[in-house]
């Protein structure tokens, strides 16, 4: 998609370096980074200069080509894959990568390794961007149908950031959105702010503005009251993980959106390719849910009147804190999951029927 006008994907390979545009820095500056080894792309994941399911684990492919480049041994080739593994828990796009990275990997020899291992990131970058696009076909339906009945502006809430900074291209609960705005029909986005780190004030809204995309941002709390004034048509969020049952784990505050999509009649979407299935667990409290730095929490960054990046402390330092990152919503709350093979019911045997 575009920033001033321009086309990015999230991710590319030049010169041997991995390069990426740091979204810690978004929306105040635009700065392309440059990953030179495994541990950069690591810290990169960490610190969440890239974040989002799907992206994270392009990087992480992209990260074994580094592991690669810097030294060509089966070592620390698995070192490297371990490290990557555990840099985030939750998103399982993460592993999934990886895991598809060191099959491919597997038994070849010196010689030839970088280029398999080259060509098989580069098959995940563009497979995230088909299927991100087919996201976006089969959620356009929806959206089509809502703005046919309403002959009026479609209002979509959204939270976090699963726009296309979040994966390679299009994203994918704002593919449906991109391809609606692209088809005239017209489109308004809810933004949840997204606390504690602003994913949807800071990158939703930011790159919805970016495709001329009317949108506002609201607090986390405001989408209740938005769904009981008959204010939200739909809502469509991402995912981290979903399970085979159909239950999903995304940023946390998701479930609380859809418990209030369920009790004010509002339909409530998934959208998600299918890396962001884990088949291997059906309860959720399996899912390892990332705890991170309660600094998020207690600090919040901005810019000043000088056009300086502040952080500034906005509670006591002897308050405690926990940082949750993410939650889970049941699949009872969730209308239908919206895959690049088509939309599905939110269960075992929606999923199953898809991708048999
Ligand atoms: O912590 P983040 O910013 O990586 O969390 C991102 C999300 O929760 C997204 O909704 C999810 O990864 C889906 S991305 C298409």
């Amino acid at each position: 998609m575009r920033i001033n006008n321009k086309k990015f994907r999230t991710i590319w390979f030049e010169e041997n370096k991995v390069k990426i545009i740091d979204q810690t820095k978004l929306p105040h500056q635009f700065i392309i980074k440059e990953l030179k080894n495994v541990k950069e792309a690591i810290n990169a994941i960490k610190k969440m200069e890239v974040r989002g399911a799907p992206l994270i684990g392009a990087t992480a492919a992209y990260g074994l080509v580094l592991s690669i480049i810097e030294k060509n041994d089966l070592s620390f080739l698995n070192k490297s894959s371990e490290d990557l593994i555990k840099s985030r828990p939750t998103a399982i796009n993460l592993k999934w990568a990886v895991d598809r990275m060191m099959k491919k990997l597997s038994g070849k020899n010196d010689k030839e390794i970088l280029n398999i291992a080259l060509n098989e990131a580069k098959n995940i970058v563009e497979e995230d961007i088909k299927f991100c696009e087919s996201i976006g076909k089969n959620g356009l339906k929806i959206i089509e149908e809502i703005s046919n009945k309403k002959k009026d502006t479609v209002n979509i809430l959204t939270h976090c950031n699963a726009g296309w900074l979040a994966t390679i291209d299009w994203g994918t609960a704002t593919s449906p959105i991109y391809h609606a705005h692209q088809k005239g029909i017209k489109v308004h986005v809810w933004v949840d702010e997204t606390r504690p780190r602003n994913q949807g004030a800071s990158l939703t809204s930011y790159e919805l503005n970016e495709e001329g995309v009317p949108n506002t941002v609201i607090t986390d709390n405001a989408g209740g009251i938005l769904m009981q004034r008959g204010q939200v048509d739909m809502c469509i969020v991402g995912t981290d993980r979903t399970l085979s049952n159909g239950d999903v784990c995304n940023k946390i505050g998701t479930y609380l959106k859809a418990l209030a999509a369920k009790d004010n009649n509002v339909p409530f979407y998934v959208a998600l390719p299918s890396s962001t299935i884990d088949w291997s667990i059906k309860d959720h409290n399996k899912i390892p849910i990332e705890e991170r730095n309660s600094e998020e929490l207690s600090h919040v960054e901005g810019i000043d009147e000088n056009n300086s990046i502040k952080k500034v402390r906005i509670y006591p330092q002897k308050s405690k804190s926990l940082n949750l990152a993410f939650d889970v919503t049941p699949a009872k709350y969730i209308t239908s999951l919206i895959t690049e093979r088509g939309i599905c019911e939110a269960s075992e045997r929606g999923l199953k029927n898809l991708f048999k």
